[in-house]
């Protein structure tokens, strides 16, 4: 069972390049704003302030490197498809997170998050599909699941699994969190040591 001994911010930046070197593997986490992903690597290293998280969506704007374990990083992304802030600014972030992608050599798994609550909507299905063209190496994660009822949750991954099979022909693992109840925390910390594990074999 995978122990989480440090947490710590490294830096922030909106250049691929200026990312740390040192070459340890990072998973990232990414989705539309709002849907919880800072607040997911807060639940994960159980330290309540490492990364900023806000009601509003747009609060993360940067790449921000957290090193765990002096061994291998969470990487907190800006979210996609957020309008407010204008045509202008949605599409710089949108080029970070695409030359993060493109260029991230350490990158070693993608969390794509999606609130349980929705029905699959067309920028996260766009997303997903060209990270699995792209050969990215991705798992799912439905977030919020302290919001809805556990049939509903049923109902809503069903029909999101039955939608995904349209355009994949395997699904990626799928996870189901809560960062308000803590749910969902060993299961992906449990991924995460796996592939740490095989990485070094
Ligand atoms: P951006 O940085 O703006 O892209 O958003 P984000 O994806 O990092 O979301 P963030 O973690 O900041 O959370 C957004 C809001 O959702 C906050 O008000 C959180 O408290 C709330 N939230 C996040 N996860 C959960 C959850 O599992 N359950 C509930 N009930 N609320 C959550
Ligand atoms: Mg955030």
């Amino acid at each position: 069972m995978m122990n989480i001994r440090t947490a710590e911010f490294v830096v922030s930046n909106v250049d691929v390049a200026r990312c740390p070197h040192d070459m340890h593997p990072e998973y990232a986490f990414i989705g539309r704003s709002n849907v919880g992903k800072s607040s997911l690597i807060n639940m994960l290293t159980g330290k309540k302030g490492l990364a900023m998280t806000s009601s509003k969506p747009g609060k993360t704007l940067l790449i921000n490197h957290f090193l765990i374990n002096n061994d291998w990083y969470l990487v907190d992304l800006p979210g996609y498809g957020y309008a407010q802030r204008g045509k202008k600014q949605r599409d710089e972030i949108r080029s970070i997170i695409d030359t993060y992608l493109e260029k991230r050599e350490a990158l070693t798994n993608l969390f794509v998050l999606l609130d349980c609550r929705h029905e699959p909507q067309q920028i996260d299905l766009d997303f997903l599909r060209t990270q699995g063209e792209n050969g990215i190496p991705l798992a799912i994660v439905f977030t919020k699941t302290d919001k809805i009822s556990t049939n509903q949750l049923k109902e809503n991954t069903a029909a999101y699994k039955a939608r995904l099979l349209e355009d994949w022909e395997e699904l990626p693992p799928i996870f189901f969190t809560s960062s308000e109840r803590n749910s969902g925390r060993d299961v992906v910390l449990n991924y995460i040591e796996k592939i740490n594990n095989s990485l070094l074999e």
